[in-house]
């Protein structure tokens, strides 16, 4: 093949079909290939950047060497099309269809119920579909490192978990549920109903996979493969396949960079725009995938990807005597912690080595394990060690620009030396270090002496760096107790950690470097007392964290025996479109196939966090190619203000601008990637305004609030507090969360061009008042915009007033240009502009007796709200409506402000402010059990509600259920047992400590503004008998069109099979609010419910004449009697309200109630912690759809587990928002969820207040998370009892290892310490 003008024709294949392309753009990545250019759709965009797998997709390569095909997981987001020449792709779409056949990942992933939005599931399948063609039989363990880079914001894992062990052959997972409903020892299984059922899955058959192409074996055996030139907009690749050829290349072209992976350089193109005119890519060069023993090591190719390289070091470990393997070992286990499966696909040594990135997970161990890389350029061949001196700073190494790495030479290790590695991460996978170690210590002969030693340490400054000073300290010394303690003394001096440190948590990292020295003593140690060198010294075991994942068990109750087989309701029936959802047939907004004319919006936003715009300069932006025009406040027709709670709020900011991350304009252009670089060439020029606000503190101190203020009481608080035994005064923080919906804000205007009619297609909760808005944003009648929903990839509350802006301004730039408009943010737009949940500051003034009765509580909470009112004012009320949690506190008040702030205002989040609140009241019940020295669980018992009781603002409930759900979830945790097994454990251990909590919740259902309680439902039978089905609900997962399914199956009398839920559409149902709450399925059940006893009933005379008939003759019959079959159904619901004067109302019709128990264990040297067991107990009445709900629970406790354990956002002092992609903020994976994971629905339980008996369960259990937090404080008051600390003390949520880890006030941590108390 030679180059012509446009560069070489690329062939590889896709599902089984050749693909050829003659202009390739180098910038084009095999994500946007499949979903623009083969309108693959099932593979998702979902972040851009390798951190979540929703593009997850299978590579498979012939390698002619040995004659093998492999095969490989990748992020197609981050793979550019032009690697691909000779490899065959798989997509979702590739392995099975609804059309054809399903595959078995794809079906037992959806029966196991491990697909609720389904945006992760093709991801997911695509994972899990490549572990099985590599091996067929895997165990537990190679199932959860295979899904290490898959996200899923809905499920909570376990049930994808669940799904996927059903392929392993290990002992454990024969007995699953399915199910996992293993049912403790005392329990019949046959009483026990499964989730699903295992015996009916389609058996694995793999002579039923694609077949590697047979024409790409041939080309790899019989063309010699050439150079390869791609010539694109702004960028050529060229791909050579003969070193020299390479070292020429780079010789005449020293800055251009060699692609490999592309896991540095594709985040650099994305998202900082780096653009290089020449890229190289050597994948097909030889002589960087060799690997060559010699006496001293091996020499290893560095084209070889990470995955191989572990692979290549465990066949090693196997060959060599373990004295010699202790390097190789050390790299096996920091190898099983970089990225994920997918990262390690691609990532190659070179690479990673010369990305010189300073938290490198490698470069420590390889500097310190004495390795040398071999390099090429025109000037020859060199070897360079990896030491102190080959890393400069960031990206920058001593090598010169034309330099390759060929290969790196991985020494064996001598006699007398031991090597580890270590390192602490946000979470324990797919995230990088915060502090990671590579240490080496050789011994003279006879272990007495310290021949030589090195120590490396990441995320210390800007390059991997030696402690050089602390190697001095202890080389030609005995390992022992005085050594040791000097070298501390150098260590937490070498090291300046200033607070400005890249990444911040400076005291943090320098207690970890000093933690990671002290743990590679305990293992010298343990060493040497293996080997009898030293005796009479107990050292402590510093296993890893636990991580087997166990069986857990979902538990519900059996339908009633009289209930027909016919009726779905109770029963544990399956998400709807789970299957298609897994076969990637689903639609989401994003993958409405593109019409003619189509343009791209792409917004633009303030760099300023309080400022006056003086200019916006639009001409660069409108000279790049594809540009149409750029939409400003001026173009808007209409409204240009959306109002909330009395505060107008301009979508185009104008002439002010009050956060980083405002709108101000957006850019229309032919393609995605032309409109965001013309977004990024529009210049603002700015005057900036008065300081701003950032912090609660700081509007606080200027009064900065939204108005209404809240406040609520009962009893007498001050009368109180003058006669109780003790009082104390506490606070707690609680950050921020990101909704991180897989599937980012998705909008697309179609304009009808007749009579200003616009169709909009939205990942939209609520399509009414997107409907509504656009058309007073339009200036049009409400009757020429209808909004479509078909389904959302998550919503959380995330999409509801920011949908609705963004809706506007697009329908502005449809309107301005009669084209059909698309706007899609990107990962880092969404989190930037959207805002999230609001933070909170809790202070509180408890006063308590000695018994632990607590007599009174004045507790004030502010909200971090943001640049716009947004519902912040709701937060703040539904704030103070569960200020009492599950506690009968006599004497209470509350008052709530919402701050306004320069920050991107937040918005309506799962909970809606009482995951805050709640967790404000337990750490306030936490402080009184330690000031009274007494276990938490005990206090909360003392002050829980008990028989018929009145809320603080003056509701009567009975708090039945939720004291059965107390107990029950204390006997299935074993709660009292284990508590003094974690008091043992903790007796015994030093540096590792447990923590066990229960913590309850009472979660009032439904708006408590009764207007937005209203619902309608469309139902049409048609002349074959089936159904379709609107409603107002939208579909994001929770279920909501399965229930309604189960609802209409029940009152028709009908299999649901026979009923379609559609898209959620204002044409066919008006008028309609929003889907939250824990609202949908109280809401449009009884809407949909209503309409088809309307329809029942109108059906009842055919019925009468003909009463053996079928449906389809009853509807046959009907058609022809003349009688209607479509109804409305409408449901007005609760007409709930609060009086703010009076402090009185009815705010919820029922309360929903769970209790969770959570146990982890904690390491003290470096925060990290492992959820060891969870078991909830959750009151959802009679549950319809008990697969649904148990999804929602363990969904909303994994966001709860993040919230209070690990999410956390971070502003920059100017008030940009740092984390703004999976791999700055990190919501939990795999890797956190607990290893035994339980569920149980409450039994006997009625509502009368909502469908079927059943009850909300979308929010509540998200708070119980917070069990995992109070776990972890109950750990750290146990570390901190060693150095003895007792009583209350602080720890803000999220728990981050950082924060835990200070807190436990070890003897390396003891700057932090000082600080805080
Ligand atoms: C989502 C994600 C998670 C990650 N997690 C971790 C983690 O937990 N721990 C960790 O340590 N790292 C992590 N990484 C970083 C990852 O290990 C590196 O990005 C990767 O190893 C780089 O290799 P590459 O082949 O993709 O390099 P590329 O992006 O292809 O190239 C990177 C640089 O290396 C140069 N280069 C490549 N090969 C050679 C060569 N042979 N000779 C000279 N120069 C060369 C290129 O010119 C380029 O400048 C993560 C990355 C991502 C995207
Ligand atoms: S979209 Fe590729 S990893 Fe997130
Ligand atoms: S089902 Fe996994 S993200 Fe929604």
């Amino acid at each position: 093949m030679s180059a012509g003008a446009t560069g070489d024709t690329l062939c590889f294949f896709v599902n089984g079909k050749k693909v050829t392309e003659k202009h390739v753009d180098p910038e084009t990545t095999l994500l946007s290939f499949l979903r623009e250019k083969l309108r693959l759709t099932g593979t998702k965009y979902g972040c851009g950047g390798g951190g979540c797998g929703a593009c997850t997709v299978m590579v498979s390569r012939y390698r002619p060497a040995n004659k093998s095909i492999c095969h490989y997981s990748v992020n197609a987001c981050l793979l550019p099309l032009c690697q691909l020449h000779g490899a065959a792709i798989t997509t979702v779409e590739g392995i099975g269809s609804t059309k054809t056949r399903i595959h078995p990942v794809q079906e037992r992933i959806a029966k196991a119920h491990g697909s609720q939005c389904g945006f992760c599931t093709p991801g997911m399948v695509m994972s899990m579909y490549t572990l099985l063609r590599n091996n067929p039989q895997p165990s537990l363990e190679d199932i959860t490192q295979a899904l290490t880079g898959n996200l899923c914001r809905c499920t909570g894992y376990r049930p994808i978990i669940d799904g996927c062990r059903t392929f392993c052959q290990e002992a454990n997972c024969c007995q699953l549920n399915g199910g996992t409903n293993s049912g403790s020892k005392e329990e019949n299984p046959e009483e026990t109903p499964l989730l699903f059922d295992k015996s009916q899955f389609l058996p694995i058959d793999h002579t039923q996979e694609l077949i590697f192409p047979p024409e790409l074996i041939l080309m790899a055996e019989t063309s010699s493969p050439q150079t390869l030139t791609f010539r694109g907009e702004r960028v050529t690749c060229v791909s050579p396949v003969l070193l020299e050829e390479l070292v020429q290349l780079k010789t005449s072209n020293p800055e251009a960079p060699l692609i490999m992976g592309n896991t540095k350089l594709g985040p650099d193109f994305k998202f900082k725009g780096v653009v290089h005119p020449l890229i190289i890519s050597p994948i097909r060069v030889l002589e960087l995938f060799e690997v060559t023993e010699t006496t001293h090591g091996v020499w290893v190719g560095t084209g070889f990807p990470l995955s191989e390289i572990w692979a290549i070091l465990k066949k090693l470990c196997r060959q060599f005597p373990e004295e010699k393997t202790e390097l190789f070992r050390a790299l096996i286990q920091q190898l099983r912690n970089v990225g994920s499966q997918q990262i390690c696909n691609v990532a190659t040594l070179g690479g990673h080595i010369m990305s010189a990135n300073p938290n490198s997970d490698l470069n420590p161990i390889l500097a310190a394990g004495n390795c040398s890389v071999s390099t090429i350029s025109s000037g020859g061949w060199r070897e360079v060690p990896l030491n102190q001196e080959f890393f400069l700073s960031f990206g920058k190494t001593v090598l010169r620009p034309e330099e390759i790495v060929v290969s790196v030479l991985i020494p064996f290790s001598r006699k007398g030396e031991l090597v580890r590695a270590f390192r602490q991460a946000p979470r324990k996978e797919c995230a990088f270090a915060t502090i990671t170690t590579g240490m080496r210590v050789l011994f003279s002969e006879g272990f007495r002496v310290v021949e030589d030693v090195s120590i490396y340490f990441g995320g210390v400054g800007p390059k991997t760096a030696k402690a050089v000073q602390t190697c001095a300290t202890i080389v030609a010394r005995p390992w022992n107790a005085e050594t040791l303690s000097q070298a501390y003394e150098v260590l937490v001096k070498e090291f300046d950690f200033p607070p400005s440190i890249p990444g911040g948590k400076a005291e943090f990292r320098r207690s970890l470097t000093l933690s990671f020295l002290f743990k590679f003593n305990l293992e010298v140690l343990q060493s040497l007392r293996k080997m009898n060198v030293i005796e009479n010294i107990v050292v402590e075991n510093m296993e890893p964290l636990p991580g087997e994942i166990q069986l857990s068990q979902q538990h519900f109750q059996h339908v009633s025996k009289g209930q027909s087989d016919q009726d779905p309701v109770g029963r544990a029936i399956i998400h709807s479109s789970a299957i298609s959802q897994a076969t990637g047939e689903a639609i989401y907004c994003d993958d409405l196939p593109k019409t003619d004319g189509e343009l791209f919006l792409s917004l633009v936003t303030s760099s300023r966090a309080h400022a006056k715009i003086i200019n916006v300069d639009v001409s660069d932006a409108l000279l790049l190619p594809g540009v149409v025009d750029v939409i400003t406040a001026k173009d808007i027709p209409g409204k240009k203000t959306r109002m909330f709670s009395g505060y107008d709020e301009e979508m185009l900011a104008q002439t002010q601008v009050s956060c980083i991350g405002q709108i101000v304009c957006a850019v229309l252009a032919d393609t995605r990637a032309h409109a965001r670089r013309a977004a990024s060439a529009v210049n603002i020029s700015y005057e900036d305004l008065s300081e701003p606000i950032f912090t609660i503190e700081d509007a606080i101190k200027r009064s900065s609030y939204f108005e209404p203020r809240r406040k609520l009481e009962r009893g007498n608080v001050e009368e109180a507090f003058k006669s109780v035994d003790l009082v104390h005064e506490g606070a707690i923080r609680i950050g921020g969360q990101e909704h991180f919906y897989m599937e980012t804000q998705s909008i697309l205007v179609l304009p009808v061009r007749e009579q200003a009619e616009f169709k909009i297609y939205a990942s939209s909760q609520s399509p009414t008042s997107v409907q509504i808005a656009v058309s007073e944003t339009l200036a049009i009648p409400a009757n020429r915009v209808s909004c479509h929903v078909k389904r959302l990839g998550g919503a959380f509350g995330g999409k509801f007033v920011k949908t609705v802006i963004l809706a506007c301004i697009t329908s502005v730039a449809a309107w301005k240009t009669n084209c059909a408009v698309r706007c899609v943010l990107e990962r880092g737009e969404d989190m930037l502009i959207t805002g999230g949940r609001h933070p909170v500051l809790g202070k509180y003034k408890v006063g308590f007796q000695k018994d632990g009765r607590i007599l009174a509580a004045d507790i004030q909470i502010w909200t971090n709200a943001g640049n716009a009112v947004d519902v912040s004012i709701f937060v703040a009320e539904k704030i103070l409506l569960h200020l009492d949690n599950a506690y009968n506190i006599p004497n209470l008040r509350g008052r709530a402000a919402a701050c306004r702030t320069n920050l991107p205002s937040n918005t309506s989040f799962r909970g809606f402010g009482v995951p805050q609140v709640a967790c404000v009241i337990e750490n306030l019940i936490s402080d009184v059990g330690l000031t009274l020295q007494r276990p938490v669980d005990q206090v909360r018992e003392i002050n829980m509600y008990k028989g018929p009781s009145l809320t603080h603002y003056k509701v009567e409930f009975s708090p039945e259920n939720l004291l059965r759900c107390w107990d029950e979830c204390k006997a299935k945790s074993d709660f009292c047992s284990r508590r003094i097994a974690v008091d043992t454990f903790n007796e015994q251990n030093r540096w590792k400590k447990r923590g066990l909590s229960i913590i309850p919740i009472k979660y009032g259902i439904a708006f408590s503004e009764g207007v937005m309680n209203q619902s309608a439902a469309l139902v049409n039978i048609y002349q074959d008998g089936s159904v379709l089905v609107t409603h107002g609900g939208t579909e994001m997962g929770q279920g909501v069109h399965t229930k309604m399914q189960q609802v209409v199956s029940r009152e028709l009398h009908i299999p649901m099979s026979k009923v379609y839920i559609g898209e959620t559409s204002t044409n066919a149902v008006p008028n309609t609010f929003i889907s939250a709450a824990s609202f949908g399925t109280d809401a449009n059940g009884m809407a949909v419910k209503n309409a088809c006893q309307t329809l029942y009933q109108r059906l009842e005379p055919v019925r009468q004449k003909n009463p053996k008939g079928t449906w389809e003759s009853w509807v046959s019959a009907a058609v022809m009697e003349k009688i209607s079959l479509s109804a409305t159904g409408f449901s007005r619901g609760p007409d709930s309200y609060i009086d703010w004067d009076k402090m009185e109302g009815q705010p919820f019709p029922y309360f929903t109630y769970g209790v969770c128990c959570s146990e982890v264990e904690l390491d003290c040297l470096t925060g990290d912690y492992r959820t060891m067991r969870t078991n909830i107990v959750a009151d959802v009445g009679q549950s319809l759809n008990p697969s649904v709900d148990i999804g929602q629970i363990e969904g909303a406790f994994m966001q709860g587990l993040g919230l209070f354990t690990m999410e956390e956002l971070k502003f920059s002092p100017c008030g940009l928002l740092y984390t703004r992609g999976p791999s700055q903020y990190k919501i939990p994976a795999v890797c956190d969820l607990p290893l035994s994971f339980n569920i149980h629905l409450l039994s006997d339980s009625n509502n009368p207040h909502a469908i079927y008996s059943s009850k909300g369960i979308g929010e509540p259990t998200l708070f119980l998370g917070s069990s995992v937090f109070f776990a972890i404080k109950d750990a750290v008051a146990a570390a901190r009892k060693e150095v003895g600390l007792s009583g209350p003390f602080s720890l803000d949520s999220p728990a981050t290892a950082e924060r835990i880890c200070l807190a436990c006030a070890s003897p390396f941590a003891q700057n932090q310490e000082k600080e805080m108390g």
